[in-house]
C-alpha cells in the first residue's frame, strides 16, 4: 500500500526510538520534565518567542491559544477555510465560547481589505474582535504558504486595532522550507504560533504552542483545563527534539515528491491540478472533469494499492511524506492514469 492520505502516518526514526527509550520520566504536570522543558526551549528559540508549551495535538494548541488570548464571547476573525473553522468541530465556539466571522481569502490568505472591514471594537451592538488567526502552510488551500508580506499586513492591521494574532502553523516547517527562511521570520508576524512535530517531521505525537512568557503561563492553565497535561511526556518530547533538529531540511524531498506527483497528474489531464499551485507536500486534485466522485476515486485507487483522502465530493487530497519516494509517486500516477482512461 502506498499511503498518500496524510503526513501524520510517518513512523518515528530509529534515532527517535532510541532517544525515547533514554528520555527522562519527570511529571510535567507536577515538578516539570527535563526533556519536555528542552523541547519547549528549542521550540521557543526556533520561533523567536520567549516560551513554549508542549501539547498533545495541533487542535489543542489552537484551542488553548484562543482561550489564552481572547475574552470569552468575542469574535475570532479567520480565513473562511481555516482548519480551526472547518476541521476542529467548532471547538472555539463549543469550548472557548467564542463567536467567529469568516473572512474570504485566496490560497489561504485573507483578503486584507475584507479583514479591515470586519475588524471592530466591542460596542453595545458588536461583540468586537478578540483575535485574528492565520494558517501556514494552509491545509484546505493545498499546502499554500502565506507570503511574509501578507502576514505582516494582517499582523499590523490587527495590532492597530489592539487585537492579538495567533497562527496555526501545524505545518510551519513546510512553510519555512518552502520560503527558505527561519521560523522566526514567519513567527515575527504573530503573537503566538503552534506547530506539530507529529506530521511530516515524523515524531509520533505532539505540538508546541509558542508566545510570550505571560501568554504561555496562561496557556498552561488552559492546557490543564482541557486535559492536555501529559504527565510523563519525556519520551514524546525526545522524539520532538529530534524532529526539530534532524527532520526539517528533508521536508524539501516531500515537496519535490508532491511537485512530481502534480506534474504527472497534470500530464494525464491539465484540469486535475496546476503544478504551480503545489508549494509544499499537499496536492489537491480536482475531479470535476471525471464522471466519478472523490469517494469512488479513493475506493478504486485503494484497490490498486494507493490510499488517498477525499477532501470534498469532487476533490482528492494527496500528501507526500517520508515513506514515499519517486517510485511510489510514479506508481500512484500510473494507477491514476489507468483509472482515468476508463472515464
Ligand atoms: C492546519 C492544521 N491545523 C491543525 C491541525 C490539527 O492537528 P492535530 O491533528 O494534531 O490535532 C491540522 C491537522 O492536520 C492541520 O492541518
Amino acid at each position: 500500500m502506498i499511503d498518500l492520505r496524510s503526513d501524520t502516518i510517518t513512523r518515528p526514526t530509529e534515532a527517535m526510538l532510541e532517544s525515547m527509550r533514554e528520555a527522562s520520566y519527570g511529571d510535567d504536570s507536577r515538578d516539570g520534565d527535563e526533556t519536555v522543558m528542552q523541547l519547549e526551549a528549542l521550540a521557543a528559540e526556533r520561533t523567536g518567542k520567549a516560551a513554549g508549551a508542549f501539547m498533545p495535538s495541533g487542535t489543542m494548541t489552537n484551542l488553548v491559544a484562543v482561550l489564552a488570548h481572547a475574552q470569552r464571547g468575542g469574535e475570532v476573525l479567520l480565513e473562511a477555510s481555516a482548519h480551526i473553522l472547518v476541521s476542529e468541530i467548532g471547538g472555539i465556539a463549543g469550548l472557548a465560547s467564542m463567536f467567529h466571522r469568516a473572512v474570504p481569502g485566496k490560497r489561504g490568505a485573507m483578503d486584507v481589505d475584507a479583514l479591515r472591514e470586519k475588524i471592530r471594537p466591542m460596542t453595545r451592538n458588536n461583540l468586537g474582535t478578540a483575535l485574528v488567526c492565520m494558517e501556514t502552510s494552509h491545509n484546505q488551500a493545498g499546502g499554500a504558504v502565506l507570503p511574509l508580506a501578507h502576514m505582516k499586513a494582517v499582523n499590523t492591521l490587527a495590532h492597530e486595532h489592539g487585537v492579538p494574532v495567533h497562527t496555526d502553523g501545524a505545518r510551519l516547517f513546510n512553510a519555512v522550507v518552502a520560503l527558505g527562511v527561519d521560523a522566526k521570520q514567519i513567527a515575527q508576524y504573530t503573537d503566538s504560533i503552534g506547530f506539530c512535530v507529529s506530521k511530516g517531521l515524523s515524531a509520533p505525537v505532539g505540538s508546541v504552542l509558542c508566545g510570550t512568557e505571560k501568554f504561555i503561563e496562561r496557556a498552561r492553565t488552559f492546557r490543564r483545563m482541557v486535559g492536555g497535561n501529559m504527565r510523563q511526556a519525556g519520551p514524546l518530547a525526545a522524539a520532538g527534539i529530534l524532529a526539530l533538529n534532524t527532520m526539517v531540511d528533508r521536508l524539501k524531498d516531500d515537496h519535490a515528491a508532491a511537485k512530481r506527483l502534480a506534474e504527472g497528474l497534470h500530464r494525464i489531464d491539465a484540469s486535475l491540478v496546476d503544478p504551480n499551485d503545489v508549494e509544499t507536500n499537499l496536492v489537491r486534485v480536482d475531479l470535476v472533469a471525471s464522471k466519478r466522485n472523490a469517494a469512488q476515486w479513493s475506493a478504486e485507487l485503494e484497490r490498486k494499492g494507493v490510499r488517498v483522502s477525499p477532501a470534498s465530493a469532487t476533490t482528492l487530497r494527496f500528501v507526500t511524506q517520508r515513506h514515499v519516494g519517486n517510485t511510489e509517486v510514479d506508481y500512484a500516477i500510473s494507477a491514476f492514469s489507468s483509472l482515468w482512461q476508463k472515464g
